[in-house]
């Protein structure tokens, strides 16, 4: 018998009273990026058509250079949350400092902030491969009604109220986790609802796929050059195969389905990594917990670093348990 597929609306509306602490903002805000997400993704797909691929000619504070997608998916974002007075505070990996929302307003009496990496695999737009977007929701620490501060952003992982990703591909999906499992819509583009398609997601235990950049091998710490060379072996089901698209959203939503293992580590190039912790680790350590796999930096769970800048970096493996444990293991023995 065929069920009516549930609308992520709808699916919003009857999960809320699930929700610790609920009082209906936090739907609010899930919606606010639901509505985001709809527009971003309509000029993601125009990306091939219209000029608006390319470097916008700014450079942000990681020193790469902005693409024209990513500052307007930086816009999308922060103006659809700011002017729907939803959250007191967001922070992007396309701006330098935070940004208080309404800080004067005693009167904004939002709880919620939120950390944004607006397009993730942003070298992957001019070339007709999947991006996507991640999101982290946090509430806030200091009193309701004043400015945040920095120590509302520096919140170890574990804080995390819910996170989340877009991801523009073959098929436009949202997936995201309240603390109570992990749960994915498709967009239907010709009606623009995103209906539940993938009901409580799990990572397999046991993968076959590993995920890095193997350009970088000769700059890897021994212990991840032995793991590689682990997954490459021939012995029971290894060799393992060998994805890797350079969007960790993507990369991560394969391996979340297939089975496997995602890693960027350190190296003699960057000694912290590449990602960053509060808006790209963190949500998908949170996904990855809550579907049963695992994410750590190789020695430490990731939701239990605590922060101490906002674009700080952090060396990342994550996916399947067992996939993660063999590499951690690896790594602190070598
Ligand atoms: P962003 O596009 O937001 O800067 O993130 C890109 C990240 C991540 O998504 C991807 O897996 C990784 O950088 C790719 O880095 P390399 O090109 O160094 O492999
Ligand atoms: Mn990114
Ligand atoms: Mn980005």
């Amino acid at each position: 018998m065929s069920r009516k597929k549930q609308t992520l609306g709808e699916f919003i509306i009857e999960n809320q009273t699930s929700f610790k602490y609920t009082s209906g903002e936090l739907s609010r805000l899930i919606n606010s990026i639901r509505l985001a997400a709809k527009v971003v993704n309509h000029e993601v797909n125009k990306a091939g058509l219209v000029d608006i691929i390319g470097a916008a000619g700014d450079t942000n504070i990681q020193g790469e250079d902005q693409q024209k997608l990513d500052v307007y998916a930086n816009e999308k974002f922060i103006q659809t949350l700011t002017k729907r007075n939803i959250v007191c505070g967001i922070a992007s990996e396309e701006e330098d400092d935070f940004i208080a929302i309404n800080s004067q307003d005693e009167n904004n009496q939002n709880k919620y902030i939120v950390l944004i990496d607006p397009l993730d695999g942003s070298s992957n737009i001019d070339v007709n491969v999947s991006v996507g977007t991640i999101f982290s929701i946090y509430r806030r620490v200091t009193p309701i009604g004043t400015p945040v501060t920095l120590e509302d952003f520096l919140q170890k992982g574990s804080e995390q109220v819910a996170a989340g990703y877009i991801v523009y591909g073959t098929s436009t999906m949202i997936v995201y986790t309240t603390g109570d499992g992990v749960n994915g819509f498709t967009l239907n583009p010709a009606i623009g609802t995103f209906y539940l398609s993938h009901p409580d997601m799990q990572f397999p235990v046991d993968g076959k796929i590993y995920s890095v950049n193997e350009g970088n091998y000769v700059h890897f710490p021994q212990g991840v050059k032995n793991y590689i060379k682990y997954c490459q072996m021939e012995e029971g089901d290894r060799p393992y195969t060998s994805r890797y698209i350079g969007s960790l959203v993507s990369d991560f939503h394969r391996n979340m389905i297939k089975g496997g293992i995602y890693m960027y580590p350190k190296s003699s190039k960057n000694s912290e990594g590449k990602l960053r912790l509060l808006y790209e680790c963190n949500p998908m350590a949170f996904l990855a917990e809550q579907a049963n796999g695992k994410a750590s930096d190789g020695f430490t769970r990731i939701m239990e670093i605590k922060p101490t800048e906002l674009h700080q970096r952090v060396p990342f493996l994550c996916g399947s348990k067992n996939m993660v444990e063999k590499a951690e293991e690896f790594m602190q023995n070598a």
